[in-house]
C-alpha cells in the first residue's frame, strides 16, 4: 500500500519551501499496519524518479541488511522524515567537453525542511500506527529524540521512548505521549562511503532479528 496523504497537509508544505532546491514526492509505502516502520532522511534520485522508497543504491543496501533479520521489504512500512528529494546546485566543468554544465546532486535535508514535513510524518505514524520505528542515520533519529541523539552513539540498542512532535505553525517539537520502541540503525548511505562500518551494521541487523524473535514470543 502507498499511503495517501491529505491533498491539503501537502499543498501547505509545498507552500512553505517554494524557493528550495527539492524535486518529485514519495510517498511511505507498506502494510497498512505494520509491525515496524523503517525512516530515511529524504528520497535519492531514483525514488523521486520511481515515486518509490529506498529503489536506489541505498535501497538496495538496505534490502540486504533487513534480510539478516529475517524481513523482506514486503514485511515493513517504509518512509522518510522528507518526503522530496532535496539537491543543490554545482556547476562543473565536464571532463569529456571541457563545457560546463549543471549538476544536481542529492544532498541532506535542513534542519527547516525536517520541520517543514513534520506534522505529515506525525499524521502518518498516527495512521499506521507501527510499534517499533528504525530510524537510518542522525537525520530521522534527532527528528524523533532530539537534536543530541547520536546515531554513533545509539546504533543498534533499542529504547522503549516517547518522540518528538511537531508543534502548530512549523515553531518546533514537543514530546509527545505515545510510546515506541525506537532502535536506531546506521543509513545505507553512510557505510556505502566508510565500508569499515559494514561489519557494525551487519551486527546490529543481526541483533535486531533475535531481538524482534524475543519481543514477539513475548
Ligand atoms: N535515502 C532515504 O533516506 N530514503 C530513500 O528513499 C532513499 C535514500
Amino acid at each position: 500500500m502507498q499511503i495517501q496523504y491529505p491533498s491539503a497537509m501537502v499543498q501547505q508544505i509545498k507552500d512553505r519551501l517554494k524557493g528550495h532546491h527539492l524535486t518529485g514526492f514519495v510517498s511511505g509505502m507498506g502494510p497498512e499496519h505494520p509491525q515496524i516502520a523503517l525512516l530515511g532522511e529524504a528520497p535519492g534520485r531514483q525514488e523521486a524518479e520511481t515515486g518509490v522508497p529506498f529503489v536506489g543504491s541505498s535501497g538496495k543496501e538496505l534490502m540486504k541488511m533487513i534480510g539478516l533479520a529475517g524481513l523482506t521489504r514486503d514485511d515493513v512500512y517504509i518512509t522518510s522524515v522528507v518526503r522530496s528529494r532535496p539537491y543543490s546546485v554545482r556547476s562543473v566543468v565536464d571532463k569529456k567537453t571541457g563545457q560546463r554544465v549543471e549538476k544536481h546532486p542529492n544532498r541532506t535535508p535542513t534542519k527547516k525542511e525536517v520541520l517543514a514535513y513534520a506534522q505529515l510524518f506525525d499524521w502518518e505514524l498516527q495512521q499506521i500506527q507501527p510499534q517499533i520505528l528504525v530510524p537510518l542515520g542522525n537525520t530521522s533519529l534527532q527528528r524523533l529524540l532530539g537534536p543530541r541523539a547520536n546515531i554513533g552513539e545509539l546504533h543498534g540498542q533499542p529504547r522503549y521512548t516517547v518522540i518528538q512532535e511537531a508543534l502548530p505553525d512549523d515553531c518546533g517539537y514537543q514530546m509527545g505521549e505515545h510510546q515506541y520502541w525506537v532502535y536506531p540503525m546506521y543509513h545505507p548511505a553512510a557505510y556505502l562511503y566508510a565500508r569499515r562500518l559494514e561489519p557494525t551494521v551487519r551486527k546490529d541487523w543481526q541483533k535486531f532479528g533475535t531481538w524482534l524473535q524475543k519481543l514477539n514470543q513475548r
